[in-house]
């Protein structure tokens, strides 16, 4: 019998780290009162059937699934514009806690089914009680509208089993122009956006100090 929860417990760690990592990339940016190209981020472990289906699928060993399957951890940054991608990418570029295997830019080159984002194969250390341990993991970054997309798109392929309908795969096409263009259009203002969002948040910050002296 595989115990799964023991050849799983490392991935959360590193999922859990991760996440720690990158939320903390955008406190820093808060701090700094910096607008921050981070949005938000979320982590998973692959769920075990998801797992074994994969395995399945690409006919991989138990004993391979360490090299084969890159996205056992997955963690997913979300950004407001698709220049804050690079932005982030360019960071992690830079750090020294893992070392980057692999990239795919489907943002430059979307996929057939409109799919868009920046994938990160990385190599993470983790510590763990027999010593450290080099785990894969896949970093997605995106765009809200991209995200948007994604995660409608994949509702729809599991409703479908991957056999989408070509009436539905059309659309889903158009959506992703639409949102690219969204994209685009947003890039376009974004200095207007940053300066509002400035303008509130320093209001905000304002509002609460002189509660706190109402309250002192
Ligand atoms: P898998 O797609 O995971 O089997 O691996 P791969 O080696 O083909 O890597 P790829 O970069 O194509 O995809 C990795 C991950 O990106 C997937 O597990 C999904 O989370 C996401 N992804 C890739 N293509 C699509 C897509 O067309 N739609 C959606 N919604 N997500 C996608
Ligand atoms: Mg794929």
């Amino acid at each position: 019998m595989l115990n799964w929860n023991a050849i799983l417990a490392p991935y959360a760690q590193v999922v859990d780290e991760l996440k720690v990592k990158l939320r903390g990339m955008r406190s820093q940016y808060e701090y700094d009162s910096r607008q921050s190209p981070i949005e938000f981020v979320t982590g998973r472990v692959k769920p075990i059937p998801s797992i074994l289906e994969k395995m399945r699928k690409r006919n991989i060993p138990f004993d391979q699934i360490e090299n084969e399957l890159q996205d056992i951890a997955g963690v997913r940054v979300v950004c407001q514009f698709v220049d804050d991608i690079y932005t982030v990418v360019n960071m992690l570029k830079c750090r020294k806690d893992f070392e980057i295997i692999e990239e795919k830019d489907y943002i430059s080159r979307k996929k057939e089914s409109g799919y868009r984002s920046y994938h990160m194969i990385i190599n993470y250390p983790v510590e763990t009680i027999n010593g450290e341990k080099k785990l894969l993991a896949e970093i997605q970054i995106r765009t809200l509208a991209m995200n948007f997309w994604a995660t409608n798109e994949h509702s729809l392929n599991y409703k479908y089993e991957g056999q989408i309908p070509t009436n539905i795969k059309n659309r889903l096409k158009r959506a992703a122009e639409a949102a690219f263009r969204l994209d685009e259009e947003m890039s376009k203002i974004r200095h207007e956006i940053h300066e509002a969002q400035v303008i509130f948040n320093n209001k905000r910050e304002n509002n609460n100090n002189s509660q706190e002296k109402k309250s002192i």
